[in-house]
């Protein structure tokens, strides 16, 4: 009887160090990482440069609540303000908290508004994240649920339809995740964005998985033409450490005052050192060229395997429809290859690499995935 709470169905196996792409387990041996933490560890394990940033910071200061400021928590926050919305930012320390943050932000800009989204989005598992995230499975057992949640189909129409002035927020993922990878078609993108202006709401991009250069530049929203109110991060920002963020726009930055939200934890000097050096690295325009690049490399190398259906990829968040138990080509991939993906359903494999992945690592995953695919 293990004593971790039965959440997760985990893999058997055990990791004690990791370096750039690659994993090592308890028995020394290595396998290729194409999850990264489920799209965290942006700049690779252990990079040298955020192992120093959390080393120096850890033995400088470690915690003094949000009571205070701390330099790196004031650096981090200044710089995503100038380098996205303008306006402000609030630390949390996940997605999920991130999420509730801009759900409390839009309910306190129009109080008793509604909140919509999309099918297939996924914002979280607390409980007003996990009430924006429609799927049955996920929510039934745990109604009721916050009211004031409404989801419609990620279509222009539908969201025209769906805005009006009891509308407190549009919250969309620009690129859906945990779905698949789905891009949003720029109707939708752009349709959300003229109905949210025209009823008065606020429009909210959740970019917790294909932010900080995941797609290939520092916010997916950039490729978009579309600009929301505000957005939230976390998963890559970090780069392994546990931070997240509401950065807020400045149509909404006064919106909160002192005592309508907090965290203990949040923006710490430790996890926001980390975010700057991620920060240093990502945030370079060779940088996220290469992302761009090495993510088409490897979507045109799975579009190649046998038994792939349909790529779907921004940048190095990538996904396969395949012809397969996606599920139990992810866990022979581990056990047999040593090549960690994972599986968004049961025909979608999803390839999330660090985002330093080099060309030689993406075609000996394709090597390993071919493998698996061919020899069904
Ligand atoms: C788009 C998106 N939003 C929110 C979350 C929740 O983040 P966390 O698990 O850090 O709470 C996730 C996690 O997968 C996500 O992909």
């Amino acid at each position: 009887m293990s004593a971790l709470a039965p959440t997760y169905a985990r893999f058997p196996v055990e990791f004690v160090s990791g370096s750039g792409c690659t994993l090592v387990d308890a028995d020394g041996a290595e396998y290729l990482d194409f999850l990264a933490g489920i799209a965290v560890c942006s700049v690779g394990h252990c990079h040298p440069a955020v192992v120093a940033a959390v080393g120096e910071q850890a033995a400088r200061l470690m915690h003094v609540s949000n009571l205070f400021t701390t330099a790196p928590m004031t650096r981090l926050a200044e710089r995503l303000v100038a380098r996205s919305l303008g306006g402000n930012v609030f630390f949390a320390n996940s997605g999920a908290e991130a999420n509730e943050a801009a759900l409390k932000l839009v309910r306190k800009a129009r109080p008793g508004g509604d909140v919509i989204v999309v099918h297939g989005a996924f914002h979280g598992r607390t409980y007003g994240a996990l009430s924006a995230t429609p799927q049955e499975a996920k929510q039934a057992p745990f109604a009721p649920l916050v009211p004031g949640f409404r989801a419609v189909e990620a279509m222009p129409e539908a969201i025209a339809a769906a805005v009006d002035e009891h509308t407190a927020a549009v919250l969309l993922e620009p690129v859906q995740g945990e779905s698949g990878v789905h891009p949003l078609p720029l109707e939708t993108l752009r349709a959300a964005r003229s109905a949210c202006d025209a009823a008065g709401a606020a429009l909210v991009f959740d970019e917790v998985q294909c932010g900080m250069g995941r797609t290939g530049t520092l916010w997916a929203y950039e490729q978009t033409g579309v600009v929301p109110d505000a957005m939230t991060l976390a998963k890559g920002l970090g780069g392994g450490m546990p931070i997240g963020a509401l950065l807020i726009g400045p149509r909404l930055a006064d919106v909160f005052a002192p005592g309508d939200h907090g965290s203990t934890f949040g923006g710490g000097p430790v996890v926001a050192a980390a975010a700057n050096a991620v920060l240093d690295i990502v945030d370079d325009a060779a940088f996220l060229l290469a992302v761009m690049e090495n993510g088409a490399r490897l979507a045109d190398g799975l579009r190649d395997l046998p038994g792939v259906r349909a790529v779907r990829a921004r940048g190095l968040m990538v996904a396969a429809d395949v012809d397969a138990d996606a599920q139990e080509i992810a866990r022979r991939a581990l056990l047999e290859q040593r090549l960690i993906v994972n599986a968004t359903g049961p025909g979608t494999l999803r390839l999330v690499p660090p985002l330093i992945v080099g060309e030689a690592e993406i075609d000996e995953a394709l090597r390993r995935l071919g493998i698996l695919l061919g020899a069904r």
